[in-house]
């Protein structure tokens, strides 16, 4: 070929695939805003409907929403993996110790029957997963966060991976700085996001190695005091629902306290207590202890990046008919 016809023959393959790749995002658009505009016009006025409905009976089911989103878009994909049941062959993320305490899985099912009635085979468990978080988030008085939609469901547990990705509560913050960074989520997002520990509650179990059988130096006196009243056995009978209140001075507000607690070494979990304490943290632990504003500002980017991490669109993955369990496949 002549250098003439080389350029010409470049071009055209690049025409070529820049047309095929075109088709191939028309199919699939990825994540967009309200994205059920035409299929189920009122699916996003649902779910707030129903988070709302639930928050007034049982408070808590706003924790939850808040935790789930970081259980499930951490771990590889924000694909519903965590709502999954255990099956013969695989056990459920929802039974492994890093779910500890996680609770009103049930009330999902609420949400996804509601939108059932409205629009069958339509709304996503992964998209009513974080739509509830974002409502969930407002309830708790958090900011309002416009969030995208057209997420599928996985057809399978992550459980065997799942510790690869969610630190303990004792992670090293270089691990868990580290973690986030892999999903584009950086320093002050970190920060941010733990700002989550600002309300709900932490079982004995994960505490009282902060406690017996030395107490930890770190810890505020004042609040080990609160701490041993509520945690009085070393080993805590698994069976009972021993806790202390992430924050004991606004428990169920998402609100920047938690950062004044921490600074005030009163912070529940090792990785709570490092927060306020590691160097690459501590500046925006005190900004934000500062600035509820800023906070906000910043926890909801970080909430947005991690509702985009790595989502099933198009034509992979399913619509499930329950949240809990993969469609059966014909
Ligand atoms: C380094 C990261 C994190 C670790 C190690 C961690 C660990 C924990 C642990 C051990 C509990 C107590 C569970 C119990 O005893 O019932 C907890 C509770 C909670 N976490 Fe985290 N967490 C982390 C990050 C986050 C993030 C990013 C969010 C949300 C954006 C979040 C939301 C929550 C909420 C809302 C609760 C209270 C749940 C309830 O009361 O039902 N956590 N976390
Ligand atoms: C973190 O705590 C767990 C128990 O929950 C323990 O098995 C593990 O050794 C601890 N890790 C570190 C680094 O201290």
């Amino acid at each position: 070929m002549s250098s003439n016809s080389k350029t010409l023959f470049f071009f055209l393959a690049i025409l070529y695939f820049s047309s095929v790749s075109a088709i191939a995002e028309n199919e699939d658009p990825g994540l967009v805003m309200n994205y059920y505009r035409d299929s189920c016009p009122q699916a996003e006025d649902i779910i707030k409907e129903q988070v709302q409905l639930l928050y007034k009976r049982h408070k808590n089911t706003a924790f939850s929403w808040l935790r789930n989103i970081f259980h499930d878009c951490f771990v590889e994909s924000c694909d519903a993996s965590l709502l999954l049941d255990s099956t013969r062959r695989m056990l459920s993320e929802k039974e492994t110790d890093r779910s500890f305490g996680m609770r009103n899985f049930r009330y999902i099912e609420t949400i996804k029957e509601a939108l059932e009635r409205e629009c069958p085979g339509v709304v996503s468990c992964s998209d009513i997963l974080v739509l509830s978080a974002r409502d969930g988030i407002v309830a708790l008085g958090g900011p309002y966060i416009p969030l995208k939609t057209g997420r599928r469901d996985g057809r399978k547990s992550r459980a065997d991976i799942l510790e690869q990705h969610l630190p303990d509560h004792n992670e090293s913050m270089s691990v868990v700085l580290e973690r986030f960074a892999n999903i584009g989520i950086n320093t002050a997002g970190v920060v941010a996001l733990l700002g989550a520990h600002s309300v709900g509650r932490t079982h004995c179990v994960k505490l009282v190695h902060r406690l017996y059988p030395e107490v930890d130096p770190a810890l505020n006196p004042a609040h080990v005091e609160h701490m041993l009243y509520k945690c009085p056995d070393a080993i805590p009978d698994p069976k009972a629902v021993q806790y202390v209140r992430n924050d004991r001075g606004t428990p169920m507000k998402l609100d920047n306290n938690y950062y004044r607690n921490i600074l005030d070494n009163k912070g529940l979990l090792i990785v709570d207590h490092q927060l306020a304490t590691d160097k690459r943290t501590k500046p925006f632990v005190k900004k934000m202890a500062k600035s509820q504003d800023y906070f906000f500002k910043e926890f909801a980017r970080a909430i947005t990046t991690l509702s985009e991490n790595n989502p099933l669109t198009g034509t992979k993955g399913e619509i499930r008919k329950q949240c809990n369990l993969a469609n059966k496949l014909h």
